[in-house]
This record gives structure tokens, sequence and C-alpha cells, in this order.
């Protein structure tokens, strides 16, 4: 297989983490999310360079608020809310630049 580009795996890191942090709340308990990854999407190199265009640094940068609200949230339901608005703002960036793994990014919501 060939090697995944710079932004690809940031994106594998994060979707394993959304993963986790899902599995985390389900059970009822808070996770922690201080992924330092987050930054690195905004120059990290795409496999195409026409995957990302001047709405993608907004996008991140939208992404990168919402996850800080994950760790302003003071309780599970808090957090849960904060969670469901970062899988939205996946898949707000999603829908511009890279549909594919958009049903994939759709399984995280915390119901
Ligand atoms: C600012 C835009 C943006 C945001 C926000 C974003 N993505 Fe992505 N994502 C992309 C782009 C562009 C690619 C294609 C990268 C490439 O192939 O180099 C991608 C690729 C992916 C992939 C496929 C990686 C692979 O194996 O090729 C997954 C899965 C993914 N993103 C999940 C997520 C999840 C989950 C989130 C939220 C936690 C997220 N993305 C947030 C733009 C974004």
């Amino acid at each position: 297989m060939d090697q995944p580009s710079e932004l690809a795996s940031i994106m594998r890191v994060l979707h394993d983490e959304a993963t986790e942090r899902k599995g985390t709340l389900e059970a009822g308990e808070m996770a922690v999310a201080n992924s330092q990854l987050i930054f690195k999407m905004i120059t990290a190199k795409p496999t195409e360079p026409h995957m990302v265009g001047p709405a993608f640094e907004p996008h991140a940068q939208a992404f990168i608020a919402s996850y800080g609200q994950l760790n302003v949230a003071e309780d599970i339901q808090g957090q849960i809310e904060a969670h469901n608005n970062l899988v939205k703002s996946c898949v707000a960036c999603h829908m511009n630049f890279c549909q594919g793994p958009i049903p994939r990014i759709e399984k995280l919501y915390v119901q």
C-alpha cells in the first residue's frame, strides 16, 4: 500500500482518538483531549494539492476551536456535546475537501 500523506496520517490518528473518546464517553467517563497534531493539520502535506484550498484553513481553525471545548466541558453531558460538535466540524471540512470518509466519520457521534 502507498505511504499515507502527512495529512492522511494525522487524520488517521484523530479518527482513532475520536473513536476511543466515543467509547470513553459512552462508558460514562470523562475523556482527556490533548492532541498536538491538530495544530499540524494546517500545514501538513495532503496526498494531492487539490485536497486543500482557501477554505481549508478556516475549517481547520474552527476544528481547533471545537477541540478546545472538549476540555472546557465540566461534566460528561457537556463533553458529549463538545465531542458531537467536533465531529460536526470534521464533517464540515470533509464536505468541501474529502467526501469519502464522511460515512465513517458520522459513526463517531455519541447518541
Ligand atoms: C480542515 C479540514 C479537515 C478537518 C477539520 C478534518 N479533516 Fe479529515 N481529511 C481532510 C482531508 C483534506 C483529507 C485527505 C488527506 C489526504 O489524503 O492527504 C482527510 C482525510 C481523512 C481520513 C482518511 C485518511 C486516510 O486514511 O487516507 C479520515 C478517516 C479522516 N480525514 C477523518 C477525520 C476526522 C475523524 C476528523 C475530525 C476529528 C477530521 N477528519 C477532520 C480534511 C479535514
